[in-house]
Protein backbone atom coordinates (compact mmCIF):
# COMPACT_ATOMS: atom_id res chain seq x y z
CA UNK A 1 0.00 0.00 0.00
CA UNK A 2 2.69 2.67 0.89
CA UNK A 3 4.20 1.53 -2.43
CA UNK A 4 1.35 2.09 -4.28
CA UNK A 5 1.08 5.70 -2.86
CA UNK A 6 4.35 6.03 -3.49
CA UNK A 7 3.99 5.27 -6.76
CA UNK A 8 1.36 7.67 -7.44
CA UNK A 9 3.54 10.30 -5.92
CA UNK A 10 6.06 9.27 -8.88
CA UNK A 11 3.32 9.01 -10.97
CA UNK A 12 2.57 12.39 -10.87
CA UNK A 13 6.12 13.31 -10.60
CA UNK A 14 6.16 12.25 -14.17
CA UNK A 15 3.12 13.39 -15.75
CA UNK A 16 2.52 17.04 -14.62
CA UNK A 17 5.93 17.97 -13.34
CA UNK A 18 5.93 20.97 -15.64
CA UNK A 19 4.90 24.39 -13.50
CA UNK A 20 8.80 25.29 -12.30
CA UNK A 21 11.09 27.84 -14.11
CA UNK A 22 13.56 28.25 -11.35
CA UNK A 23 14.01 31.34 -12.49
CA UNK A 24 12.07 33.80 -10.40
CA UNK A 25 8.35 32.98 -11.65
CA UNK A 26 7.92 30.06 -10.02
CA UNK A 27 8.48 28.51 -6.58
CA UNK A 28 11.54 30.67 -5.93
CA UNK A 29 9.28 33.60 -6.12
CA UNK A 30 6.77 32.13 -3.40
CA UNK A 31 7.29 32.33 0.37
CA UNK A 32 8.15 28.46 0.14
CA UNK A 33 11.49 29.69 -1.29
CA UNK A 34 13.27 29.04 1.72
CA UNK A 35 16.95 29.22 0.02
CA UNK A 36 19.19 32.08 -0.43
CA UNK A 37 17.95 35.34 -2.23
CA UNK A 38 13.98 34.74 -0.32
CA UNK A 39 14.99 37.41 1.53
CA UNK A 40 13.23 40.06 -1.21
CA UNK A 41 10.41 38.14 -0.86
CA UNK A 42 9.33 39.37 3.03
CA UNK A 43 10.08 36.14 4.03
CA UNK A 44 12.27 37.07 6.46
CA UNK A 45 11.94 34.58 9.17
CA UNK A 46 12.50 31.39 6.87
CA UNK A 47 15.62 31.93 4.63
CA UNK A 48 19.30 30.78 4.81
CA UNK A 49 22.10 32.37 2.44
CA UNK A 50 24.06 28.77 2.85
CA UNK A 51 22.34 27.10 0.22
CA UNK A 52 20.38 27.84 -3.23
CA UNK A 53 18.88 24.07 -3.64
CA UNK A 54 15.43 25.76 -3.08
CA UNK A 55 13.84 22.25 -3.74
CA UNK A 56 15.91 20.57 -1.03
CA UNK A 57 14.01 21.35 1.78
CA UNK A 58 11.01 19.24 0.57
CA UNK A 59 12.31 17.18 -1.96
CA UNK A 60 15.56 14.99 -2.51
CA UNK A 61 16.52 13.34 -5.89
CA UNK A 62 17.54 9.81 -3.89
CA UNK A 63 16.71 8.15 -0.11
CA UNK A 64 13.30 9.86 0.03
CA UNK A 65 11.27 9.14 2.62
CA UNK A 66 8.74 6.36 1.67
CA UNK A 67 6.52 6.18 4.92
CA UNK A 68 3.88 8.46 3.37
CA UNK A 69 2.91 9.55 -0.41
CA UNK A 70 4.74 12.50 -0.96
CA UNK A 71 6.86 12.36 -3.94
CA UNK A 72 10.93 12.28 -3.11
CA UNK A 73 10.49 13.42 0.51
CA UNK A 74 13.35 14.99 2.16
CA UNK A 75 12.14 15.02 5.57
CA UNK A 76 10.81 12.89 8.44
CA UNK A 77 7.92 12.93 9.41
CA UNK A 78 6.75 14.29 13.20
CA UNK A 79 6.50 11.74 15.45
CA UNK A 80 3.76 14.18 17.25
CA UNK A 81 0.32 12.70 17.37
CA UNK A 82 -2.45 14.94 15.83
CA UNK A 83 -5.93 15.47 17.46
CA UNK A 84 -7.94 15.38 13.89
CA UNK A 85 -10.88 17.62 13.58
CA UNK A 86 -13.27 14.96 13.89
CA UNK A 87 -12.79 15.05 18.11
CA UNK A 88 -14.62 18.43 17.82
CA UNK A 89 -17.84 16.71 18.08
CA UNK A 90 -19.75 18.49 15.49
CA UNK A 91 -23.15 16.58 14.87
CA UNK A 92 -22.93 17.55 10.93
CA UNK A 93 -18.98 15.62 10.40
CA UNK A 94 -20.23 12.72 7.97
CA UNK A 95 -17.14 11.52 6.80
CA UNK A 96 -14.79 8.85 7.87
CA UNK A 97 -11.41 10.14 8.42
CA UNK A 98 -7.76 8.21 8.30
CA UNK A 99 -4.98 8.61 10.09
CA UNK A 100 -3.28 11.86 9.63
CA UNK A 101 -1.49 10.60 6.46
CA UNK A 102 -0.55 11.10 2.58
CA UNK A 103 0.63 14.80 1.47
CA UNK A 104 -0.95 16.15 4.84
CA UNK A 105 2.36 14.46 6.84
CA UNK A 106 4.62 16.19 4.68
CA UNK A 107 3.46 19.87 4.85
CA UNK A 108 2.89 19.20 8.40
CA UNK A 109 6.18 18.52 9.11
CA UNK A 110 6.72 22.50 8.70
CA UNK A 111 3.15 23.36 9.42
CA UNK A 112 2.86 21.62 12.65
CA UNK A 113 5.73 23.71 14.34
CA UNK A 114 7.61 20.31 15.86
CA UNK A 115 10.38 20.11 13.42
CA UNK A 116 13.13 22.62 12.36
CA UNK A 117 12.39 23.57 8.10
CA UNK A 118 16.04 22.58 7.40
CA UNK A 119 15.83 19.14 9.20
CA UNK A 120 16.30 17.48 6.01
CA UNK A 121 17.17 13.61 5.44
CA UNK A 122 19.68 14.41 2.55
CA UNK A 123 21.50 17.64 2.56
CA UNK A 124 22.75 19.34 -0.27
CA UNK A 125 26.25 18.44 -1.59
CA UNK A 126 28.20 15.40 -1.39
CA UNK A 127 27.47 13.51 1.83
CA UNK A 128 27.01 16.67 3.38
CA UNK A 129 26.49 16.48 7.11
CA UNK A 130 24.18 19.91 6.73
CA UNK A 131 23.60 23.18 4.98
CA UNK A 132 25.70 25.84 6.05
CA UNK A 133 23.07 27.98 7.77
CA UNK A 134 24.78 31.09 6.41
CA UNK A 135 23.80 34.03 7.89
CA UNK A 136 20.21 34.75 8.68
CA UNK A 137 17.92 37.39 7.68
CA UNK A 138 15.64 36.68 10.40
CA UNK A 139 15.06 37.63 13.56
CA UNK A 140 15.47 34.08 15.00
CA UNK A 141 17.88 32.84 12.85
CA UNK A 142 19.12 29.03 11.75
CA UNK A 143 18.85 27.22 14.41
CA UNK A 144 17.26 23.96 15.40
CA UNK A 145 14.70 25.92 17.37
CA UNK A 146 13.99 27.95 14.16
CA UNK A 147 9.90 26.24 14.17
CA UNK A 148 6.78 27.99 12.99
CA UNK A 149 5.76 27.40 16.83
CA UNK A 150 8.22 30.36 17.94
CA UNK A 151 8.68 32.19 15.04
CA UNK A 152 8.51 35.98 16.14
CA UNK A 153 5.49 38.25 15.40
CA UNK A 154 7.61 40.18 13.32
CA UNK A 155 8.38 37.40 11.03
CA UNK A 156 4.81 36.36 10.36
CA UNK A 157 5.06 33.57 12.40
CA UNK A 158 3.68 33.98 16.17
CA UNK A 159 1.63 31.03 17.79
CA UNK A 160 -1.50 33.12 16.66
CA UNK A 161 -0.49 33.42 12.92
CA UNK A 162 -2.19 31.12 10.43
CA UNK A 163 1.03 29.58 9.26
CA UNK A 164 1.63 27.75 12.29
CA UNK A 165 -1.37 24.87 12.22
CA UNK A 166 0.15 22.90 15.36
CA UNK A 167 -0.87 19.32 16.22
CA UNK A 168 -4.32 20.21 17.58
CA UNK A 169 -6.01 19.96 13.59
CA UNK A 170 -9.90 20.41 15.48
CA UNK A 171 -9.47 24.30 14.44
CA UNK A 172 -8.47 23.64 10.96
CA UNK A 173 -10.76 22.35 7.41
CA UNK A 174 -10.62 18.84 7.94
CA UNK A 175 -8.20 16.87 6.00
CA UNK A 176 -7.18 13.07 5.70
CA UNK A 177 -11.11 12.12 5.55
CA UNK A 178 -13.14 10.72 2.59
CA UNK A 179 -14.54 13.13 -0.29
CA UNK A 180 -18.24 13.78 0.06
CA UNK A 181 -19.11 12.09 2.96
CA UNK A 182 -17.72 8.92 1.23
CA UNK A 183 -19.37 6.97 -1.86
CA UNK A 184 -16.74 7.16 -4.28
CA UNK A 185 -14.55 3.37 -4.28
CA UNK A 186 -12.97 1.80 -6.94
CA UNK A 187 -15.71 -0.43 -7.16
CA UNK A 188 -18.24 2.59 -7.19
CA UNK A 189 -15.65 4.72 -9.43
CA UNK A 190 -18.50 7.67 -9.76
CA UNK A 191 -20.04 7.86 -6.94
CA UNK A 192 -22.79 9.78 -6.09
CA UNK A 193 -21.15 11.08 -3.07
CA UNK A 194 -23.62 10.11 0.43
CA UNK A 195 -24.06 13.50 1.64
CA UNK A 196 -25.68 15.21 -0.87
CA UNK A 197 -24.48 18.85 0.16
CA UNK A 198 -21.83 18.68 -2.28
CA UNK A 199 -21.45 20.07 -5.73
CA UNK A 200 -21.14 17.22 -7.03
CA UNK A 201 -23.17 14.13 -7.10
CA UNK A 202 -21.28 11.84 -9.45
CA UNK A 203 -19.72 12.04 -12.80
CA UNK A 204 -23.51 12.86 -14.34
CA UNK A 205 -24.53 14.88 -11.19
CA UNK A 206 -25.49 18.11 -10.22
CA UNK A 207 -23.55 21.39 -11.17
CA UNK A 208 -22.59 22.84 -8.40
CA UNK A 209 -22.05 26.68 -7.09
CA UNK A 210 -18.42 27.10 -8.93
CA UNK A 211 -20.27 27.10 -12.27
CA UNK A 212 -18.67 30.16 -12.54
CA UNK A 213 -15.47 29.19 -13.32
CA UNK A 214 -16.11 26.93 -16.49
CA UNK A 215 -15.67 24.19 -13.96
CA UNK A 216 -18.55 21.16 -14.01
CA UNK A 217 -18.02 20.83 -10.09
CA UNK A 218 -18.06 17.11 -10.77
CA UNK A 219 -15.71 14.38 -9.63
CA UNK A 220 -13.71 12.78 -12.33
CA UNK A 221 -11.52 10.44 -12.12
CA UNK A 222 -8.43 8.41 -14.74
CA UNK A 223 -5.92 5.37 -14.24
CA UNK A 224 -2.34 6.72 -14.10
CA UNK A 225 0.05 4.49 -15.93
CA UNK A 226 0.64 1.70 -12.94
CA UNK A 227 -3.09 1.63 -12.86
CA UNK A 228 -3.89 3.63 -9.72
CA UNK A 229 -7.15 4.97 -10.08
CA UNK A 230 -7.40 8.72 -8.84
CA UNK A 231 -10.32 11.00 -8.52
CA UNK A 232 -9.57 15.01 -9.09
CA UNK A 233 -12.96 17.64 -9.08
CA UNK A 234 -12.71 19.46 -12.10
CA UNK A 235 -12.88 22.96 -11.62
CA UNK A 236 -12.41 24.29 -15.57
CA UNK A 237 -14.24 22.23 -17.66
CA UNK A 238 -11.14 21.20 -19.49
CA UNK A 239 -10.93 17.53 -19.69
CA UNK A 240 -7.72 15.48 -18.02
CA UNK A 241 -6.14 17.04 -14.79
CA UNK A 242 -4.77 20.09 -14.65
CA UNK A 243 -2.64 22.11 -11.95
CA UNK A 244 -6.10 24.07 -11.20
CA UNK A 245 -8.10 21.21 -10.60
CA UNK A 246 -8.29 19.80 -6.84
CA UNK A 247 -6.52 16.78 -6.55
CA UNK A 248 -8.50 13.79 -4.41
CA UNK A 249 -5.86 11.66 -2.87
CA UNK A 250 -6.71 8.06 -3.33
CA UNK A 251 -5.92 6.16 -0.14
CA UNK A 252 -7.08 2.54 0.68
CA UNK A 253 -6.28 2.75 4.88
CA UNK A 254 -9.72 4.57 6.03
CA UNK A 255 -12.03 3.30 8.08
CA UNK A 256 -16.40 3.40 7.36
CA UNK A 257 -18.02 3.10 4.49
CA UNK A 258 -15.78 1.13 1.35
CA UNK A 259 -13.41 0.40 4.37
CA UNK A 260 -10.22 -1.23 2.40
CA UNK A 261 -11.36 0.20 -0.96
CA UNK A 262 -9.05 2.61 -2.52
CA UNK A 263 -11.32 6.28 -1.96
CA UNK A 264 -10.37 9.88 -2.82
CA UNK A 265 -9.21 12.01 0.24
CA UNK A 266 -9.37 15.42 0.76
CA UNK A 267 -5.45 16.57 2.08
CA UNK A 268 -4.17 19.67 2.29
CA UNK A 269 -2.51 19.56 -1.33
CA UNK A 270 -6.47 19.12 -2.63
CA UNK A 271 -7.05 22.85 -2.09
CA UNK A 272 -2.85 24.00 -2.01
CA UNK A 273 -0.15 23.18 -4.42
CA UNK A 274 2.98 23.83 -2.58
CA UNK A 275 4.46 25.54 -6.26
CA UNK A 276 2.13 27.62 -6.76
CA UNK A 277 2.38 31.73 -6.73
CA UNK A 278 -1.11 31.79 -6.43
CA UNK A 279 -2.34 33.82 -3.61
CA UNK A 280 -1.66 31.55 -0.37
CA UNK A 281 -0.85 28.56 -2.58
CA UNK A 282 -4.37 27.85 -3.62
CA UNK A 283 -4.84 25.86 -6.82
CA UNK A 284 -7.40 28.94 -8.41
CA UNK A 285 -5.55 31.71 -9.77
CA UNK A 286 -7.84 34.18 -7.82
CA UNK A 287 -6.77 32.28 -4.15
CA UNK A 288 -10.60 31.89 -2.51
CA UNK A 289 -12.06 35.24 -3.90
CA UNK A 290 -15.59 34.63 -3.32
CA UNK A 291 -15.07 31.93 -1.49
CA UNK A 292 -14.70 30.17 -4.69
CA UNK A 293 -12.24 27.88 -3.53
CA UNK A 294 -15.01 26.32 -0.81
CA UNK A 295 -18.11 26.59 -3.31
CA UNK A 296 -15.98 24.09 -5.20
CA UNK A 297 -17.25 21.74 -3.49
CA UNK A 298 -19.95 22.76 -0.73
CA UNK A 299 -22.77 23.53 -2.41
CA UNK A 300 -24.17 26.46 0.39
C1 LIG B 1 7.72 23.57 0.60
C2 LIG B 1 7.92 22.24 0.10
C3 LIG B 1 8.25 22.05 -1.36
C4 LIG B 1 9.24 22.65 -2.09
C5 LIG B 1 10.24 23.70 -1.62
C6 LIG B 1 9.20 22.04 -3.40
N1 LIG B 1 8.20 21.11 -3.45
FE1 LIG B 1 7.74 19.91 -5.01
N2 LIG B 1 6.22 19.08 -3.96
C7 LIG B 1 5.92 19.37 -2.66
C8 LIG B 1 4.77 18.58 -2.27
C9 LIG B 1 4.11 18.57 -0.90
C10 LIG B 1 4.39 17.81 -3.39
C11 LIG B 1 3.19 16.88 -3.54
C12 LIG B 1 2.05 17.70 -4.11
C13 LIG B 1 0.92 16.89 -4.62
O1 LIG B 1 0.87 15.67 -4.46
O2 LIG B 1 0.02 17.51 -5.22
C14 LIG B 1 5.33 18.15 -4.43
C15 LIG B 1 5.29 17.61 -5.71
C16 LIG B 1 6.23 17.84 -6.67
C17 LIG B 1 6.21 17.25 -7.97
C18 LIG B 1 5.17 16.29 -8.51
C19 LIG B 1 3.83 16.92 -8.63
C20 LIG B 1 3.75 18.08 -9.55
O3 LIG B 1 3.21 19.11 -9.15
O4 LIG B 1 4.24 17.98 -10.68
C21 LIG B 1 7.30 17.73 -8.64
C22 LIG B 1 7.73 17.38 -10.05
C23 LIG B 1 8.00 18.63 -7.74
N3 LIG B 1 7.32 18.67 -6.56
C24 LIG B 1 9.15 19.29 -8.05
C25 LIG B 1 9.72 20.30 -7.27
C26 LIG B 1 10.88 21.08 -7.68
C27 LIG B 1 11.62 20.90 -8.98
C28 LIG B 1 11.12 21.96 -6.66
C29 LIG B 1 12.19 23.05 -6.59
C30 LIG B 1 12.21 23.99 -7.71
C31 LIG B 1 10.13 21.72 -5.64
N4 LIG B 1 9.29 20.71 -6.06
C32 LIG B 1 10.07 22.38 -4.43
C33 LIG B 1 6.58 20.26 -1.86
C34 LIG B 1 7.60 21.08 -2.23
C1 LIG C 1 10.11 22.93 4.43
C2 LIG C 1 9.05 23.50 5.26
C3 LIG C 1 7.67 23.63 4.66
C4 LIG C 1 6.87 22.66 4.08
C5 LIG C 1 7.20 21.19 3.93
C6 LIG C 1 5.64 23.28 3.71
N1 LIG C 1 5.68 24.61 4.03
FE1 LIG C 1 4.20 25.97 3.73
N2 LIG C 1 5.39 27.43 4.46
C7 LIG C 1 6.67 27.27 4.94
C8 LIG C 1 7.22 28.56 5.28
C9 LIG C 1 8.60 28.80 5.87
C10 LIG C 1 6.23 29.53 4.99
C11 LIG C 1 6.32 31.04 5.10
C12 LIG C 1 6.17 31.54 6.48
C13 LIG C 1 6.28 33.04 6.48
O1 LIG C 1 7.39 33.55 6.38
O2 LIG C 1 5.25 33.70 6.53
C14 LIG C 1 5.10 28.77 4.48
C15 LIG C 1 3.91 29.36 4.09
C16 LIG C 1 2.79 28.66 3.68
C17 LIG C 1 1.51 29.26 3.39
C18 LIG C 1 1.15 30.73 3.53
C19 LIG C 1 1.40 31.49 2.26
C20 LIG C 1 1.09 32.97 2.38
O3 LIG C 1 1.15 33.63 1.33
O4 LIG C 1 0.79 33.45 3.47
C21 LIG C 1 0.69 28.24 3.00
C22 LIG C 1 -0.76 28.37 2.58
C23 LIG C 1 1.45 27.02 3.04
N3 LIG C 1 2.73 27.31 3.45
C24 LIG C 1 0.93 25.79 2.73
C25 LIG C 1 1.70 24.62 2.68
C26 LIG C 1 1.19 23.35 2.23
C27 LIG C 1 -0.24 23.09 1.80
C28 LIG C 1 2.22 22.47 2.29
C29 LIG C 1 2.22 21.03 1.81
C30 LIG C 1 1.70 20.81 0.45
C31 LIG C 1 3.36 23.18 2.82
N4 LIG C 1 3.00 24.48 3.03
C32 LIG C 1 4.60 22.61 3.09
C33 LIG C 1 7.34 26.09 5.07
C34 LIG C 1 6.90 24.86 4.61
C1 LIG D 1 -10.52 22.46 1.79
C2 LIG D 1 -9.46 23.28 1.31
C3 LIG D 1 -8.22 23.39 2.16
C4 LIG D 1 -7.54 22.38 2.78
C5 LIG D 1 -7.85 20.90 2.77
C6 LIG D 1 -6.42 23.00 3.44
N1 LIG D 1 -6.43 24.35 3.23
FE1 LIG D 1 -5.07 25.68 3.90
N2 LIG D 1 -6.23 27.20 3.25
C7 LIG D 1 -7.35 27.06 2.45
C8 LIG D 1 -7.89 28.35 2.16
C9 LIG D 1 -9.10 28.64 1.27
C10 LIG D 1 -7.09 29.28 2.86
C11 LIG D 1 -7.32 30.78 2.98
C12 LIG D 1 -6.46 31.55 2.09
C13 LIG D 1 -6.85 33.00 2.03
O1 LIG D 1 -7.60 33.49 2.89
O2 LIG D 1 -6.41 33.59 1.09
C14 LIG D 1 -6.04 28.52 3.51
C15 LIG D 1 -5.03 29.06 4.29
C16 LIG D 1 -3.92 28.35 4.75
C17 LIG D 1 -2.79 28.90 5.43
C18 LIG D 1 -2.68 30.33 5.90
C19 LIG D 1 -2.28 31.34 4.90
C20 LIG D 1 -2.19 32.69 5.57
O3 LIG D 1 -1.11 33.26 5.51
O4 LIG D 1 -3.19 33.13 6.17
C21 LIG D 1 -1.90 27.89 5.66
C22 LIG D 1 -0.54 27.97 6.31
C23 LIG D 1 -2.50 26.69 5.16
N3 LIG D 1 -3.74 26.99 4.61
C24 LIG D 1 -1.91 25.45 5.21
C25 LIG D 1 -2.62 24.27 5.06
C26 LIG D 1 -2.16 22.96 5.47
C27 LIG D 1 -0.80 22.66 6.05
C28 LIG D 1 -3.17 22.08 5.22
C29 LIG D 1 -3.26 20.64 5.58
C30 LIG D 1 -3.11 20.32 7.02
C31 LIG D 1 -4.26 22.84 4.61
N4 LIG D 1 -3.89 24.15 4.54
C32 LIG D 1 -5.47 22.31 4.17
C33 LIG D 1 -7.89 25.88 2.00
C34 LIG D 1 -7.52 24.63 2.46
C1 LIG E 1 -12.02 19.54 -2.06
C2 LIG E 1 -13.33 19.73 -1.56
C3 LIG E 1 -13.55 20.72 -0.45
C4 LIG E 1 -13.26 22.06 -0.46
C5 LIG E 1 -12.56 22.83 -1.56
C6 LIG E 1 -13.73 22.57 0.78
N1 LIG E 1 -14.28 21.59 1.52
FE1 LIG E 1 -15.13 21.80 3.34
N2 LIG E 1 -15.35 19.79 3.47
C7 LIG E 1 -15.05 18.90 2.49
C8 LIG E 1 -15.32 17.56 2.98
C9 LIG E 1 -15.13 16.28 2.19
C10 LIG E 1 -15.78 17.69 4.30
C11 LIG E 1 -16.12 16.56 5.28
C12 LIG E 1 -17.39 15.84 4.94
C13 LIG E 1 -18.57 16.49 5.54
O1 LIG E 1 -18.78 16.42 6.75
O2 LIG E 1 -19.33 17.11 4.78
C14 LIG E 1 -15.82 19.11 4.57
C15 LIG E 1 -16.27 19.66 5.73
C16 LIG E 1 -16.47 21.00 5.93
C17 LIG E 1 -17.21 21.58 7.02
C18 LIG E 1 -18.05 20.84 8.02
C19 LIG E 1 -17.41 20.12 9.08
C20 LIG E 1 -18.47 19.62 10.01
O3 LIG E 1 -18.14 19.56 11.18
O4 LIG E 1 -19.60 19.28 9.61
C21 LIG E 1 -17.17 22.93 6.87
C22 LIG E 1 -17.81 23.96 7.77
C23 LIG E 1 -16.41 23.20 5.69
N3 LIG E 1 -16.00 22.01 5.14
C24 LIG E 1 -16.15 24.45 5.21
C25 LIG E 1 -15.38 24.72 4.10
C26 LIG E 1 -14.94 26.04 3.72
C27 LIG E 1 -15.28 27.33 4.46
C28 LIG E 1 -14.21 25.89 2.60
C29 LIG E 1 -13.44 26.95 1.85
C30 LIG E 1 -12.44 27.66 2.64
C31 LIG E 1 -14.20 24.47 2.27
N4 LIG E 1 -14.92 23.81 3.21
C32 LIG E 1 -13.60 23.91 1.14
C33 LIG E 1 -14.59 19.20 1.23
C34 LIG E 1 -14.18 20.43 0.82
Amino acid sequence: MKISKLASGLALLAISGVAFAGNGTGIASTKHNLGAGASALGNKANNTNGTTEICVFCHTPHGGNQAAAAPLWNRKFSTAGYTRYSSLGTTTFDAAEAPIGSVSVACLSCHDGTQAMDAMINSPGSNSPGISRGSSTGDNGWTETNVMSNLAASDNGNSGDMIYLGTDLRNDHPVSMQYGGGGFSSSNVNGPSIDPAYAIAGATGTVGNNSSLGGTGRVANRTLGNNLLVWYVDTNGVSGQQKDDFTLFSRTDGPGANAGLNQPYVECATCHDPHSTNPTFLRLSGGNTGSQVCLTCHTK
